[in-house]
């Protein structure tokens, strides 16, 4: 199946930047694919709702304002647009619009702007737009002369620049494409201009920029587009501009519904920004668009009132996020539910679990203490093999071959140099830089000691290692042959069976604890520090058959089925579930 995201990937990463110059090809490509797969863009009844949220309703003289669709593929929203239009100003001119064609096109010249950037697109819309006209009486001249007012093929993050043309309503669902799949020069262009284009922005997120800044004053914008910006790193900017200097008016979350034509993992969001000073907000989640939905949520979300209906959740922020915080709709959800996995559950290092979480040897000094003995002659008695975060990067050892060296007795007093003269003769070459560490600072005497003591036996204990910061699930099994260096946090096994835990460890209902104590408001990564990994609880009662079912599910990389079995140990029904692992994802 493909859709119109898959599509724009299909274009870019055939092509990167679907240069204007080189179109055809990629039409050929975009035919091929929606012959087979019939339209794949905005459902109607999802345009129709759109369009009603900001207000282009016949009721008003559209033919006063003016409408912006900055990326119109074949016209999903602006067929319906021109239906609204010009029924609105037929109610206008009592029926006679198209009794005089300069009078309709100085009526209707203004009222609308569409851009699209594919020519073969733009030529299906300037047939399907003057058709509609034509249907509903223009003369095929008229149409002509105002297609050629509204519709502009080009590059929507090049128009109107410096912004010349305002609106007073702006809708559509722009494209997503990942900035690492347009040409470099281009990307480097698109930055330049929108600031918003933040680390791995996708290009969706210029667009948002650039409509906004297009806006009349308490003018409406609203689209349908992925809800990664709200919470992501690469959000940040957008959320910025948008919570400081617009009126978020409504913002539905419909993440695990299927808005578009064809069935697409889009994460998909509504919402409608105003050019206004911030104000108060309705929000709504539902995971089904059905009609009936949607006719629910539009009254709410236009009136006001209650849904008499449980599987539509409404809200209203009187005060919104500010500056880069995330959109974290369902906070009060967020901490009924950590009260739930926290209630009953007993901490990591408590009975009967038992476990120690630690993090691996700070040594003030790691390009001298953390060495390949290949390339640093030291008594061997004073090395221990240890891991470090590169090494564990695939999910398991791969070890370089690093030692750290141990310049302790077992009783935690410091080795007398005399005994290690090879050792003595390396300190000395770098006893100026041990030195100017601050723990040698405040004990001069004891100037080649690491900021942590080592304790040895530590490196036959199995343990699990996690690196600091998280991007995907690493909890690494070491069976007890390594000391972990200081970028690595460990978890000892306790009274658990170590790879059930691990299994364990990787679900979401543990990220939803880091989540929860670490850095959530700041929509950064997951940051793993011991301080958070000491506040997990684990649940009690676990049976043999658990631990091997954990075990043979990890195996497997079946990530759901850890999680489905995890959510059944905390007591969490399947509607928790999802919700947390929305919140983790
Ligand atoms: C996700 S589709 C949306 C189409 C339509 N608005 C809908 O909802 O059905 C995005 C459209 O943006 C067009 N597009 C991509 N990059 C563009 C750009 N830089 N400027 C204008 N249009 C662009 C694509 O050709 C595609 O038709």
């Amino acid at each position: 199946m493909k859709n119109n995201l898959d599509i724009d990937q299909v274009i870019q990463n055939k092509m990167g930047y679907a240069a204007p110059e080189l179109q055809p090809k990629v039409i050929d490509e975009l035919d091929q694919s929606k012959k087979k797969s019939g339209s794949y863009y905005t459902k109607p009844e999802i345009v129709n709702l759109i369009l009603d949220l900001v207000g282009y309703t016949v009721d008003r003289p559209l033919f006063k304002q003016s409408l912006l669709e900055p990326s119109t593929g074949e016209g999903a929203f602006l067929i319906p647009a021109v239906d609204r239009l010009i029924e609105s100003t037929q109610n206008y001119t009592k029926g006679a619009l198209f009794a005089d064609d300069d009078n309709a096109f100085n009526l209707l010249q203004d009222a609308i702007r569409s851009i699209e950037l594919d020519d073969f697109k733009h030529q299906f819309l300037h047939d399907t737009i003057g058709r509609c006209l034509q249907q509903r009486g223009a003369s095929i001249d008229l149409s002509h002369r105002l297609l050629s007012k509204w519709l502009v093929q080009t590059d929507f993050l090049f128009w109107n620049i410096p912004v010349v043309h305002h609106f007073d309503y702006i809708v559509g669902n722009p494209p997503y494409i990942r900035i690492e799949n347009i040409t470099e020069t281009l990307a480097k262009k698109y930055r330049s201009i929108y600031k918003t284009l933040f680390d791995r922005a996708d290009i969706y997120i210029a667009f948002i920029e650039h409509s906004l800044e297009m806006l009349q004053e308490d003018g409406q914008l609203s689209f349908i587009c992925t809800d990664r910006f709200t919470k992501n790193r690469y959000g940040k900017e957008i959320r910025r501009v948008v919570s400081e200097l617009y009126h978020v008016v409504h913002f539905l979350d419909i993440h695990n519904s299927q808005p578009f034509i064809d069935e697409v993992s889009a994460y998909p969001c509504i919402f409608t920004f105003r050019n206004a000073p911030r104000g108060e907000a309705r929000t709504l989640k539902m995971d089904d668009v059905s009609p009936e939905n949607l006719e629910n949520a539009r009254k709410y979300l236009l009136e006001g009132g209650e849904i008499d209906d449980d599987r539509i959740e409404t809200h209203t922020i009187k005060d919104w996020f500010r500056g880069q915080d995330p959109w974290v709709l369902n906070g009060e959800l967020a901490q009924e539910l950590l009260k739930k996995v926290e209630a009953n559950h007993p901490l990591i290092s408590e009975p009967p679990h038992n476990i120690k979480v630690g993090i691996g040897v700070a040594t003030g000094a790691t390009s001298i203490y953390v060495i390949k003995p290949e390339k640093v002659d030291v008594e061997p008695e004073v090395l221990l093999p240890t891991v470090i975060k590169d090494d564990i990067t695939h999910g398991f050892i791969s070890w370089s071959g690093h030692y750290v060296i141990n310049p302790y007795n077992n009783d935690g007093s410091l080795v007398d140099l005399e005994k290690f003269p090879k050792l003595k003769a390396y300190f000395m070459r770098h006893e100026e830089l041990l030195r100017s560490r601050s723990t040698a600072k405040n004990n001069p005497n004891k100037w080649y000691k690491t900021i942590d003591r080592i304790f040895p036996e530590r490196l036959s204990e199995p343990k699990l290692l996690i690196p600091d910061i998280k991007l995907k699930n690493l909890i690494v099994l070491d069976e007890g042959n390594y000391y972990p260096e200081h970028s690595l946090y460990y978890i000892t096994a306790g009274t658990w069976d170590i790879k059930a835990l691990q299994a364990l460890l990787v679900s979401s209902i543990i990220k939803f604890f880091i989540w929860s104590y670490a850095t959530k408001m700041r929509g950064d990564y997951l940051r793993y520090q011991a301080q958070y990994l000491r506040k997990i609880r684990l649940p009690i009662g676990i049976t043999k058959e658990d631990c091997e079912e954990l075990k043979r599910m990890y195996e497997l990389g079946d990530y759901d089925a850890i999680d489905r079995i995890v959510s059944r140990l905390y007591n969490l029904t399947a509607d928790e579930l999802r919700t947390i692992q929305d919140l983790v994802q």
